[in-house]
C-alpha cells in the first residue's frame, strides 16, 4: 500500500552569529547549514497495517509524514501510495488520504463544527446517504454529535482532536496519516482516541500510519514500528521482535556512596570485554547484561568493586529497550 525508497529530505538553515553583528551578517549574507532531516528511508507498510513511527524531538517524523501527504517534495527517493505519486498526482491523491496533524486543526475556526462537514461533504462530492450513514458511524466511534453546533475555536482539545480525527475520515480514505494524534491530551481521552483509531482500522481496514512519542500510542496500536533518530531508521520491526532482540538483558542501577573513586574505570575494566555494558552519572552507576548471566554473580562482583548505598535489579521495559538502542546510536555518530 505504501512504499518509500532511500527517501531523504534536506533543508538549509541559516547559521547565525551571537550578537546584533551576527543577525546583521545574517540578513545580508546568510550562511547556511544542511540538516538532514529525513536520511534515506526505506520501508512498506501492508493494506490495513498500523505503523507507528517513534523517535524524539527533531528526528524526522513530521517532514517523513509531510513527504507522504505529498505537502513536502522530497530531496530525493520514491515515495508512492496506494498507487499515487503524493507530488505529482496530488489532486487525485487527496482524494484516497486522511491526514490529521496534532498541533494544528483543518477545521474552520470560527464556524461551527457542522459547517466543517458540510463543507467537506461537497470537496469529497460525498453523496447524502453516504454522508448519513458514515456521520452515524463517526458519531459512534467518536461520539461527535454533541459538539456539531459549538464554534471550533470553543472546543477543548480533546473535542478538537475528536473532530479533527472525523474530519479526515469522512471521505473514507484508504490511508490516514496522523502526526502525534495523542499530544497534549489527558489519559482518559487519549484512550478514547486510541479506541477511535484501532476501530477505524478495523471496520474500513484503513491502513495508518502514526507518529508518537508516546510509547503507548505504540503498544496498544501499532502492528509495526519504525524508529528514527536524526533522520535514520534506527529499527524496524514488530513490538514483539524488539523486545526478543534487544529485550534479552536486565539491568542493575545503583547508588554509589563515594563518587570520587575512578569508578567508570574500574566498572569498564571488570566488565565491558564479557560484553557487559557499564555506564556512571554522578552517584548514579548502571550495569546491563544478558539475562543468562546470574545476577547474583554480578552483584557480588560489583560489591567488591565499588561501595554502594542502594540497588536495585530491573527487566528491560519497552521504553529501556529503546533508550538503548538511541544510545547505541549515538555512539556511531
Ligand atoms: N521547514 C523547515 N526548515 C528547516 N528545518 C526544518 C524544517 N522543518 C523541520 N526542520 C528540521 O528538520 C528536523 C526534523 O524535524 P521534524 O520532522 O519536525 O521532527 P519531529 O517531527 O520528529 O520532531 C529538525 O532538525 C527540524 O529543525
Ligand atoms: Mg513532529
Amino acid at each position: 500500500m505504501i512504499t518509500v525508497e532511500n527517501a531523504v529530505k534536506d533543508f538549509r538553515k541559516v547559521i547565525k552569529q551571537p550578537g546584533l553583528k551576527g543577525s546583521v551578517q545574517a540578513l545580508f549574507k546568510p550562511g547556511y547549514q544542511v540538516v538532514h532531516a529525513v536520511n534515506d528511508i526505506s520501508f512498506e507498510v501492508n493494506k490495513g497495517e498500523i505503523m507507528g513511527f517513534i523517535g524524539p524531538n527533531g528526528a524526522g517524523k513530521s517532514t517523513m509524514i509531510k513527504m507522504l501527504t505529498g505537502i513536502l517534495y522530497p530531496t530525493s527517493g520514491n515515495i508512492s501510495v496506494a498507487g499515487y505519486d503524493p507530488q505529482k498526482q496530488r489532486q487525485q491523491y487527496v482524494q484516497h488520504i486522511g491526514v490529521v496533524f496534532g498541533q494544528r486543526t483543518q477545521l474552520w475556526w470560527d464556524l461551527p463544527l457542522s459547517e466543517t462537514f458540510t463543507v467537506l461533504k461537497e470537496i469529497y462530492q460525498v453523496e447524502r446517504r453516504e454522508f448519513e450513514q458514515r456521520m452515524g458511524y463517526l458519531n459512534d466511534v467518536l461520539d461527535i454529535a454533541p459538539l456539531m453546533t459549538s464554534p471550533v475555536r470553543t472546543l477543548s482539545l480533546g473535542q478538537r482532536m475528536r473532530a479533527d480525527l472525523a474530519a479526515a475520515m469522512l471521505h473514507r480514505p484508504k490511508v490516514l496519516f496522523l502526526d502525534e494524534p495523542t499530544i497534549g491530551l489527558d489519559v482518559v481521552v487519549k484512550d478514547n482516541i486510541r479506541k477511535a483509531i484501532a476501530n477505524m482500522n478495523k471496520v474500513d481496514d484503513t491502513t495508518i500510519i502514526l507518529t508518537t512519542h508516546d510509547l503507548a500510542d505504540i503498544e496498544l496500536l501499532s502492528h509495526r514500528i519504525m524508529m528514527i533518530d536524526h533522520g535514520k531508521l534506527v529499527y524496524q520491526g514488530t513490538l514483539n521482535d524488539l523486545k526478543d532482540k534487544y529485550g534479552k538483558s536486565k539491568k542493575i542501577e545503583f547508588v554509589i556512596s563515594d563518587i570520587n573513586q575512578p569508578i567508570q574505570q574500574l566498572l569498564s575494566d571488570r566488565f565491558s570485554q564479557r560484553g557487559i555494558e557499564c555506564s556512571v552519572d554522578q552517584e548514579k552507576g548502571t550495569l546491563i547484561y544478558d539475562r543468562s548471566i546470574p545476577s547474583a554473580l554480578i552483584l557480588k562482583e560489583l560489591l567488591e568493586l565499588v561501595s554502594i548505598k542502594d540497588i536495585s535489579i530491573k527487566e528491560s521495559d519497552v521504553e529501556s529497550i529503546i533508550k538503548q538502542i538511541y544510545l547505541a546510536g549515538d555512539k556511531y555518530e
